[in-house]
């Protein structure tokens, strides 16, 4: 029997042999019914033959589906054998991961999120902010100029204008967006993201502005940031202001401009700078991912080199 069975090849008949052996009227199941009959040493000898016959059954089962699933492979182009492909897992990009977490500190503070056009008109990004035609104020940002007269623009700055003229006062917002400059180097590209905050209600003073710089650096560096301003010019705020974060190198870093909003600016959007004050902050989010992640180079963000990127843990 147990010959017998390794040589079939084919389920049908291996089916076919155990229901003759196991079935109702198969020979095993006679010999089992006449177990009573046996004496010990027989009994023992016949269950164990019954069980090795069931295994040997069921192995040469399974021997003949794993033939008949390779003979069906053979024929197919796929081999499930082979390595799969590297696994390839996006990640979100740094630059985007410190606007999201800029983003939702600021959200917290209060402050909902405004973009504005790539290429501004004259008006929103200088000549409301103070800056008219042949203010000396234009050459601090090298601009890249259109042939209409519009430019790329050089701030976010452009985007306080269009919200305030959209909404008014009170208003509590933050811009984010990419900006453009004639500028290259290590920590320079001409394309760079900013973001701005504006609050311009009543009764607001430059404490509110450090306060709210303060908070919004040391929640995003995760511990409590010292702060410096120093006495800075932008033609659109009075007092301007930059201000710098100190390093655990115990450096201080530049970060971004800021001041209380030119009484100008309030009144080219139409609200009285009597009543209203406000201050405004601008510095770029890709010198804050810099910092954060300990990246030294900053055209790196926008090589688009996946190993970089792989590499430098993102
Ligand atoms: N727009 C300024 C710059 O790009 C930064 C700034 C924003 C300064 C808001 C003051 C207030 O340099």
């Amino acid at each position: 029997m147990q010959e017998q069975i390794k040589k079939i090849d084919n389920l049908e008949e291996l089916q076919a042999l155990y229901t003759a052996t196991f079935g109702k009227n198969g020979t095993m199941t006679a010999r089992l019914k006449q177990m009573k009959d046996l004496d010990n040493d027989a009994r023992a000898a016949l269950n164990r033959e019954n069980t090795e016959l069931r295994e040997l059954f069921k192995s040469r089962q399974t021997e003949i589906e794993n033939d008949v699933m390779m003979a069906a492979l053979k024929g197919e182009m796929l081999d499930p054998s082979l390595n799969p492909m590297p696994e390839n897992r996006g990640t979100i990009h740094p630059l985007t991961q410190a606007l999201y977490e800029l983003s939702s500190i600021l959200e917290s503070f209060g402050f909902t999120v405004w973009t504005g056009p790539e290429v501004e008109d004259d008006w929103h990004n200088f000549t409301a902010l103070n800056t008219p035609k042949h203010h000396p104020a234009r050459d601090m940002q090298d601009s890249f100029f259109l042939e209409n007269g519009n430019v790329m623009r050089t701030q976010t700055s452009a985007i306080q204008i269009r919200a305030m003229e959209k909404v008014g006062v009170p208003i509590k917002v933050f811009a984010i967006g990419s900006t453009y400059r004639k500028e290259l180097d290590a920590t320079h590209t001409c394309m760079f993201g900013q973001m701005e905050g504006l609050y311009v209600d009543k009764n607001i003073t430059m404490v509110d502005l450090i306060g709210t710089l303060r908070a919004l650096l040391s929640r995003f560096f995760n511990r409590d940031i010292e702060i410096r301003i120093r006495p800075s010019y932008f033609p659109f705020t009075e007092p301007s202001i930059e201000f710098d974060m100190k390093w655990d190198n115990g450096k201080w870093l530049e970060l971004g401009g800021a001041g209380m909003v030119h009484p100008n600016v309030l009144k080219n959007c139409n609200i009285d700078p009597n009543e209203y004050q406000g201050f405004a902050f601008g510095f770029g989010w890709d010198r804050m991912a810099m910092l954060k992640y300990g990246l030294d180079d900053l055209r790196k963000f926008y090589d688009g080199d996946v190993r970089w990127l792989k590499n430098s843990g993102f």
